[in-house]
């Protein structure tokens, strides 16, 4: 029988906390040549190689040069439906979604076209050496049931749940506060804590539900444990605006949603572009998570997320590609945007920084980080190997970087799937680059 414990050699580099509260040298552990040691689809061990080498008799070793393994990313708000449609020209928010995600969505009723582009939404994820993501399906259920048939083959750490719309949407794409119930509430009895799959609780977004589709989806919550929420909040202006009209009665936009039930541990909110203060303290205090997805905000016009004021009010904070109005799959490129979201804020995002929100800090936002985020023994073992010579542009920057900050900062500015040499999930190979 061949042993369940493997050993991959390369440079490794890890979160063990946010930057923001213990300091950037005291935030990650670097081992310049590093032994990840897996048993069973689980971290075993992290180290020197030249100190557990010995401890390992008889054990596979898979040596990689030029090449630093990381914990496999984590997406904390993206859309598979919306893989198709991704570059769509010149619109914001609003009209993008009529113009372009309306029609792109119907076609999700059909299971066997639902089936193939979770195939290849998958396949991107982890061609970008993504492992976990909390992900928007399309209203209907047979949507859900596609994507989570297709990351249980790939034996994936994965969130998802059917969109709840009722309202301000066309026809074919609306469910009703009872189907949309009882259809939620049938996905969570099939998939919720199968293997590692998880549900999430998917409200659209407060415009396109009535009060009583809220207070369902609030109920829904009650019901079962470790249920996620996912949602979008305060992403562009005349949104919420929009929000303000149809709700007259509530104090702000988060409002709505803490009025229905749906804030709390496990609550994610994309954007949170223009939140005020008294929101960010519900949202810490509440233990919910926001999502930053700085290739969207760019995309759509929506406006520079302020990273500091949601960390100063200790809100957790996860990094979302949200393709398809993000441009990317790739997280390095969502953290070359956040930089420069960053930059025109006159603010800095140190690359350490980066690597956590990527990393540990999604998985924190996801209340995973007892599973995921870093090489701390017991911990699923999902992780990638980035290519130092990726391109020839890659390489030969990464000849003139001086220190192991100068070469992760110039990775997520250069990098994309190119630089993701393999991904690996729950220990086994789920993607090989070459
Ligand atoms: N708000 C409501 N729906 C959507 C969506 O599909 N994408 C984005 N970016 N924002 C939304
Ligand atoms: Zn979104």
């Amino acid at each position: 029988m061949t042993s369940p414990v493997k050993a991959y050699r390369a440079a490794i580099l890890h979160s063990i906390d946010d930057p923001a509260v213990v300091g950037v040298e005291q935030s990650y552990e670097y081992f310049e040549d590093g032994l990840l040691v897996i048993n069973n689809g689980l971290v075993a061990k992290v180290g020197h190689a030249a100190d557990l080498l010995p401890t390992l008799k008889g054990v596979e070793i898979t040596e990689y040069r030029d090449a630093l393994i990381t914990p496999g990313f984590i997406d904390t708000h993206i859309h598979y439906p919306q893989t198709g449609m991704i570059a769509s020209y010149g619109e914001q928010l609003l009209d993008w979604l009529n113009t372009y995600t309306f029609p792109t969505e119907q076609q999700f009723a059909d299971k066997a076209h639902a089936a193939e582009v979770a195939g290849i939404f998958l396949k991107e994820l982890l061609r970008n050496g993504t492992t976990t993501a909390l992900v928007f399906g399309s209203v209907h259920k047979q949507s859900v049931d596609a994507f989570f048939e297709a990351a249980e083959a790939l034996n994936l750490r994965m969130i998802a749940g059917k969109v709840l719309m009722d309202r301000n949407a066309p026809d074919y794409l609306t469910d009703t506060p009872e189907s949309g119930y009882a259809d939620s509430k049938e996905l969570i009895e099939r998939w919720h804590g199968k293997g590692r799959l998880h549900y999430a609780v998917t409200p659209r977004f407060a415009p396109t539900s009535t009060p009583e589709q809220l207070t369902l989806a609030g109920k829904l919550l009650g019901e079962y444990p470790h249920l996620y929420m996912h949602t979008h909040l305060s992403e562009n202006r005349k949104e919420i605006e929009w929000v303000k009209a149809l709700f007259p009665e509530r104090k702000s936009y988060l409002d709505v949603y803490d009025h229905y039930k749906l804030i709390g541990a496990r609550s994610v909110f994309a954007h949170g572009v223009h939140l005020c203060d008294g929101e960010c303290k519900r949202l810490a205090e509440t233990g919910s998570a926001v999502a930053f997805c700085p290739t969207s905000n760019l995309f759509l016009g929506s406006g520079l997320f302020d990273l500091n004021k949601l960390e100063e009010h200790g809100v957790r904070v996860g990094l979302g590609t949200d393709v398809g109005a993000g441009t990317s799959f790739s997280q390095l490129q969502s953290l070359n945007e956040a930089y420069k979201v960053m930059q025109l804020q006159g603010k800095k995002l140190d690359p350490f920084k980066s690597l956590y929100l990527a990393t540990l800090g999604g998985a924190n936002a996801l209340y995973l980080d007892d599973k995921l985020g870093n090489f701390l023994p017991g911990k699923d073992a999902d992780f990638v190997v980035l290519d130092y010579n990726a391109t020839p542009l890659i390489s030969y920057r990464m000849q003139q970087a001086k220190t192991l900050e100068e070469r992760l900062f110039a990775l997520t500015m250069l990098g994309d799937d190119r630089a993701i040499k393999q991904t690996f999930a729950a220990g086994q190979s789920v993607h090989c680059r070459d």
